[in-house]
């Protein structure tokens, strides 16, 4: 987790390493600071909290230096405090160091260096880094850094300052992102692009084992074990800087929440043709689609949730098996896949580690990966073996929203490609399903307009402590999202469950006003979810239903029902969650809670 930033140029650093990491606090907001070389000096600001408090402690300081790098922390290594945020230093003050990442050896670095005199002022792994680059230093920080990385085992973007060589800032990454923004005259270092585009849309993106050297005259690029100077290729960033402000809404949640009619015409655009599906557009190689004996998708959390409806639409549509793992677990419990397994690995932020780690496992058992994600250029776009990009735009808010819906959208595209490729489905059905899919903006429009209904519920929901979500079927899929997004944006408890599961244990908890949000979307099994709703209304639950347009018969049993438009059953996942969305938002906001940063929570989980 964690976000950092560098600057060299002719500005002041300071407000343009805050500003860069306001653009981060996606990744992470336990405490932040910078180190600026101040008149011969590296001075260190730093402190715990949201990035205001270190502003503020900035405020009185006028610092004219022109060169810096920042950092904005998730807590791993030691809580968050003053001492545990970056940058950090070597004893004599000559170094500064920021990092992402985890060092896995750095206890036995850290006995070593104590052994050696160092004294330690935090509790973090990064702390070490500091220490080893003033132990190595011989008078050229670029080799120190080369035995730096020679010692460390671990996942890490970092970047440092030396004192001796006060013109110059030394990056490096393994598994955790890093971007160079090449400005004019000025150069700049983050762990994502958001945080350079004010400046300018030239960037290196950087590669595992490289390092970056930037001095007011250029960046260039080496290996990180050698220093051997790399021909690194520009990366023009294509995309509007605007679409990563608030536009007007008061979060990010909620103007993510509207832009998914967008974001789905964007992800849907060109992926159908006279054919059906554009097979050449959505770049995923053919030979496996037409082999393909079984599909493995892995992810974690929303992107998990989007792999479940997956599993639905592609055993449905195009009649292959399909497990779908956590990712987490996946990697460690020696999956059975060889290559006729297609693996799709999901991951809106193409940097989650253990997305990441299920990624090489897969690869490294022989099987194909496609990656369905959100971020070019993003690690897992560039490891795997063919993309699927989703097209939401920037994705701000911890919560995940548009993302997860262009995920449906990509799961359904993959599921009629396996189809097409494979003959399970007449050409005819495959075009009718295209269709209906090219109709869903529209519908999310039509969804997104029933929220002052939705807020109306909030307002009730706000005092409640626990909450059950049911569905069936691919509504299964869609409650365990909705109750996601309300426990972890608003902290009410809440758990979905599959509704004919309530009887083996669950009813015993439903009792007078526990409010059930039942989904009821399924044609095939509405009979059956009803009689759930009524099991649980005959304890006095307080019943919350989505249906389906025309549904007449669920508002005998529910309080209230939100309706979404009619459409082929595997599209309705793509209605039914906006209305969970905007409940769980519009209840975080009654609550008082700070919904686009949730505590203890970060964007990208880029650490296992
Ligand atoms: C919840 C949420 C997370 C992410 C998960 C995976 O709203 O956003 O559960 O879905 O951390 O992240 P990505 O998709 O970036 O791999």
């Amino acid at each position: 987790m964690c976000g950092i930033v560098g600057y060299i140029g002719g500005k002041a650093a300071a407000p343009i390493l805050v500003e860069g990491l306001k653009k981060l606090e996606y990744r992470g907001y336990d405490s932040a600071g910078v180190a600026v070389m101040e008149s011969g000096k590296i001075e260190v600001r730093k402190a715990k909290g949201k990035l205001a408090v270190l502003e503020g402690r900035l405020s009185c300081c006028n610092f004219g230096a022109q060169i810096g790098i920042g950092h904005t922390r998730w807590a791993t290594h030691g809580k968050p405090s003053d001492e545990n945020s970056h940058p950090h230093q070597d004893c004599q003050g000559d170094f500064a160091v920021v990092h992402n990442g985890i060092i896995e050896n750095f206890q036995s670095l850290k006995e070593d260096l104590i052994a050696k005199g160092r004294t330690f002022k935090s509790e973090t792994d990064t702390e070490v880094l500091a220490h080893l680059v003033e132990t190595f230093y011989e008078g050229d920080l670029e080799a120190a850094v080369h035995k730096v990385v020679a010692a460390i085992e671990g996942s890490y973007a970092m970047a440092f300052l030396c004192r001796h060589e006060p013109e110059k800032i030394v990056a490096v990454r393994k598994d955790s992102p890093l971007v160079v923004g090449l400005g004019d005259g000025e150069y700049f270092l983050a762990s994502d692009i958001p945080a350079i585009l004010a400046h300018t849309r030239r960037t290196f993106i950087l590669n595992d084992g490289e390092m970056a050297v930037l001095t007011a005259e250029g960046a260039v690029i080496k290996t990180a074990e050698s220093g051997e100077v790399i021909a690194k290729e520009v990366f023009e960033v294509k995309w509007d800087a605007v679409a990563a402000e608030k536009g007007g809404y008061d979060h990010f949640m909620i103007k993510e929440i509207y832009e998914q009619p967008k974001a789905l015409r964007d992800t849907i655009k060109g992926r159908f043709n006279e054919d059906g599906v554009n097979l050449d557009e959505i770049g995923i190689d053919k030979e496996l689609l037409t082999k393909a004996n079984k599909v493995v998708i892995v992810a974690c959390g929303t992107a998990y949730h989007a792999g479940l409806v997956g599993k639905y639409v592609i055993e449905n549509l195009a009649r292959i098996p399909v497990e779908v793992d956590i990712a987490s677990e996946f990697r460690y419990r020696n999956p059975l896949i060889n290559k006729k397994t297609l693996v799709i690995v999901v991951s809106q932020s193409g940097e989650t580690a253990d997305t990441l780690a299920a990624l090489r496992e897969a690869q490294s058992k022989g099987a194909k990966v496609l990656a369905v994600t959100n971020v070019v250029g993003s690690t897992i776009a560039r490891e795997a073996d063919s993309v699927l990009y989703t097209w939401a735009g920037p994705e701000i808010a911890v919560a995940s929203t548009k993302a997860y819906t262009t995920q449906l959208a990509a799961m359904i595209t993959v599921a009629l490609a396996l189809a097409q490729c494979q003959c399970a489905l007449p050409c005819s059905e495959i075009k009718a399903i295209a269709e209906s899919l090219k109709a869903i903006p529209g519908q999310v429009e039509t969804v997104l307009a029933q929220a002052d209904k939705v807020k109306e519920i909030s307002e009730q929901i706000k005092g409640w402590d626990d909450v059950f979500f049911i569905g069936r079927s691919i509504d299964y899929a869609v409650a365990l999202e909705g109750s996601l997004k309300l426990k972890e944006i608003s902290y009410i408890h809440a758990e979905a469950y599959a509704a004919g599961e309530l009887k083996h244990g669950t009813l015993a908890l439903i009792t007078d006003n526990i409010p059930v949000i039942a989904l009821a979307t399924q044609e095939q099994v509405l009979d059956k979810t009803v009689s759930n709703i009524q099991e649980v209304k005959a304890r006095d639950a307080y019943v919350i239903a989505v249906a389906q347009e025309g549904n007449k018969e669920i508002g005998k049993f529910a309080e209230h029902v939100l309706t979404i438009p009619r459409t082929h059953a595997a599209l309705t996942p793509i209605l039914a969650v906006v209305p969970l969305q905007m409940l769980a938002y519009y209840t975080a906001v009654a609550r008082e809670c700070d919904v686009d940063k949730p505590r203890n929570l970060a964007k990208s989980v880029t650490v296992e």
